[in-house]
């Protein structure tokens, strides 16, 4: 036991579930949004896919209502409040913007855009509406993160100096796949989920430099296309700092993606993918969170519970679009500077 209230798992209002529209139907909504969203009896209105076999059995497995012949009878329908478009980027940004026009709050997987003046004019065009546009960083509400970050806002571990990720993990799954052809892969795609929360925890501060590297490891097979590896490091002008570590060829049975916090009053640590533990260790003692749930599908409930309380209570969500532009930000300028083997992208704003 514990003296730490953190209200770390998705609820929704008791008297408010909008109807739900789902645009693409690929692997993340059946493995991940489908299944959170049914868990949590949402409003699962109807679905709509480019290709129609995507959307085979959607009804009968999660109690879709419906399936739509095109994208326009989606957006027709008024029983439709929120849009949930998990296609890829080069498809989504003007999916959003005919969703703004039909007058539907968003929910939009990451990465946001592939530019940030894409990313701009569809955060501009967001709150010219009036509407709520929220980006699915489902992380944030992986258990432990989540936890973690309610910590360090409730001040457990003081101002944090240092983020320390590590991902010991293999990304064999990846050759072959739609992934694999994605310039830089694992920073844009990837590992924008740790860009995003690291910067939530760096909240406040003012960032300075990004720098980061990607390359082939010595075990990855010939035919895998993406690299799977990369260094990557976040510096604020005060000091405070991240770094990034990817070993994508681990060949560990126990695999996990660690993650240290420290601050001026303590110290947090623990794992995410698979979401096994988080613990405080300060000047009260070492404190280990109990926690039920996963990263998926739990943080998809999450991210989707955000964006209706928002829209309940009439206030940007916390992954509105507008936050995202500084996880975008950091993504792209990784990419940048893993072109320019390292160089660092200078900023100044405070994230
Ligand atoms: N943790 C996470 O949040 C997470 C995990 C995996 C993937 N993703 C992201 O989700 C997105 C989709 O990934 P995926 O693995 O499900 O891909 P996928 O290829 O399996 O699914 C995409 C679906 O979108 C459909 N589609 C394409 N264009 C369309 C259009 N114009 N209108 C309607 N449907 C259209 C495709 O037919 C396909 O069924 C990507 O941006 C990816 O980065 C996020």
């Amino acid at each position: 036991m514990n003296n730490y209230h953190l209200p770390y798992q998705p609820g929704f209002p008791a008297d408010y579930r909008p109807g739900i529209g789902i645009i693409g139907c690929g692997n993340i909504v059946r493995q991940a949004h489908l299944p959170a969203y049914q868990k949590h009896g949402l409003n699962l209105v109807g679905a709509f896919d480019a290709v129609p076999a995507a959307t085979a059995g959607l009804t009968e497995q999660f109690g879709l209502q419906r399936i739509y012949a095109s994208l326009d009878d989606l957006l027709a329908d008024p029983a439709i409040e929120i849009v949930d478009i998990a296609t890829f980027p080069e498809q989504r940004i003007p999916i959003m913007r005919r969703a703004l026009e039909a007058g539907k709050h968003i929910l939009a997987q990451k990465p946001l855009a592939l530019d940030m003046a894409q990313a701009r004019e569809i955060v501009a065009q967001a709150e010219r509406s009036g509407l709520k546009v929220a980006v699915n960083q489902n992380g944030r509400w992986s258990p432990p993160w989540r936890i973690a970050t309610l910590l360090i806002e409730g001040g457990a571990i003081g101002q944090v100096t240092a983020v320390t990720h590590l991902f010991d993990i293999n990304l064999s799954w990846v050759t072959g796949t739609r992934f694999d052809e994605i310039p830089h892969w694992l920073l844009y795609d990837y590992s924008i989920h740790w860009f995003d929360i690291t910067r939530c925890w760096l909240a406040g501060q003012r960032l300075s430099t990004v720098s980061a590297r990607e390359y082939r490891l010595p075990n990855q097979p010939p035919e895998s296309k993406a690299a799977w590896g990369m260094s990557a490091e976040i510096q604020c002008h005060a000091g405070a700092n991240a770094l990034l570590r990817c070993v994508g060829s681990s060949a560990s049975q126990d695999r996990s993606h660690d993650f240290w916090v420290h601050g001026t009053l303590g110290t947090l640590r623990g794992s995410v993918l698979p979401d096994r533990f988080v613990e405080l260790d300060n000047a009260q003692g070492q404190t280990r969170f109990d926690f039920e749930g996963q990263w998926f599908p739990d943080g998809f409930a999450g991210a989707m519970s955000e964006l209706v309380w928002s829209i309940y209570e009439d206030r940007q969500p916390y992954n509105s679009a507008r936050h995202h532009l500084a996880s975008l930000a950091i993504t792209l300028a990784t990419c940048q500077s893993a072109e320019n083997n390292g160089q660092p992208v200078q900023f100044d704003e405070v994230i």
